[in-house]
């Protein structure tokens, strides 16, 4: 049975007709709109394209957020404005399908376990370093949801006592050390601090663009500009130190990275090790998890939204 899965981003919402296979077999992209009506309306559009004169039954919708246990309510949105928002009524009465919300990093680590990346394995952890960072844990080949349906928000463990504020409430997040959001941050403040020294590319090209983007920070990564590197490290560092804190809980057999930063692929996975093994309890006379960088980067939110909704609501494999 086919299943709509559609993963809310914050600048683009992607759609998908996705089979049992976890392939995408239609899809739809559009800009992400302002507010959160207009949100909604775009959604329930997006399903109603996917799934006229097919048969569809449910679809799953991931998003960025705080997820009650009955895949319904955000409870909240560090970076979109919802808080106690009834997602899955809204979605269905406009559309009149069966719907299933899911944490948009739950719904990627799950597609990369059934599908990408984890293939194999039974106990992975996912974290998926974007505008926020997400968390996903497969236990024992289940997805683990917590008590409330809001664990695995793996972003949000205090890595720095005291340190910059959250979208959270907290302060010292993960979230606010090893996201893209924190690479583009980092990044600025080596231009602003050695303009003429290690920043000096990363100056030239924001002043050349008026901007410093993802992308342009990847490419000078790529180009071996020592300043977009020492960013990209100290992103990899606090994700690898959090890493060390997620093995003394879970001991996951492979940690999956995901998000825009991971198509940066070894030059982003070597610093984590390093500093994953320098944080894991007892290193060096025990066994530790691998890396490995998420297969389905764009898609992975989709196929498991749809998986997921067909699983929960249908009962299916
Ligand atoms: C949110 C998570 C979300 C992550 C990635 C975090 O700010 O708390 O719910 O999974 O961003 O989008
Ligand atoms: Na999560
Ligand atoms: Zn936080």
């Amino acid at each position: 049975m086919l299943a709509v899965g559609i993963d809310i981003g914050g600048t683009k919402i992607a759609g998908g007709l996705v089979d049992e296979e976890g392939r995408i077999l239609a899809q739809v992209r559009v800009d992400t709109p302002l507010t959160v009506p207009a949100i909604e309306a775009a959604v329930a559009q997006m399903i109603a394209h996917l799934s006229t004169d097919r048969d569809v039954r449910v679809a799953g919708v991931a998003a960025a957020g705080f997820i009650d246990r009955d895949r319904s309510t955000v409870y909240f949105a560090p970076n979109i404005a919802w808080r106690d928002e009834p997602l899955r009524a809204r979605l269905e009465s406009l559309t009149g399908l069966d719907v299933a919300i899911e944490n948009d990093a739950n719904a990627a680590g799950w597609a990369e376990y059934r599908f990408g990346a984890g293939e194999g394995r039974r106990d992975v952890v996912m974290l998926t370093l974007g505008t926020g960072v997400g968390g996903a844990i497969v236990v024992g080949g289940e997805l683990y949801r917590g008590g409330h349906g809001i664990g695995a928000e793996l972003g949000h463990i205090r890595l720095v006592p005291g340190g910059r504020l959250c979208g959270c409430g907290q302060q010292g997040c993960l979230e606010v050390y090893g996201s893209g959001r924190a690479l583009g941050r980092e990044a600025a403040e080596i231009a602003d601090t050695a303009p003429e020294g290690l920043g000096r590319a990363l100056a030239e090209a924001r002043a050349e663009k008026g901007k410093l983007t993802g992308a342009m920070i990847s490419g000078l990564v790529l180009a071996g500009d020592p300043g977009a590197e020492e960013a990209l490290r100290r992103i990899a560092v606090a994700v690898g130190q959090a890493c060390g804190s997620f093995t003394a809980i879970l001991d996951p057999e492979l940690f999956i990275i995901g998000g825009g930063v991971s198509q940066l692929g070894e030059r982003v996975l070597a610093p984590m090790r390093e500093a994953y093994l320098a944080a894991t309890p007892a290193a060096g006379s025990r066994p530790v998890a691998d890396f490995a960088i998420a297969r389905m980067v764009n898609d992975a939110g989709v196929i498991g939204a749809a998986d997921l909704a067909r699983r929960d609501i249908l009962g299916g494999a």
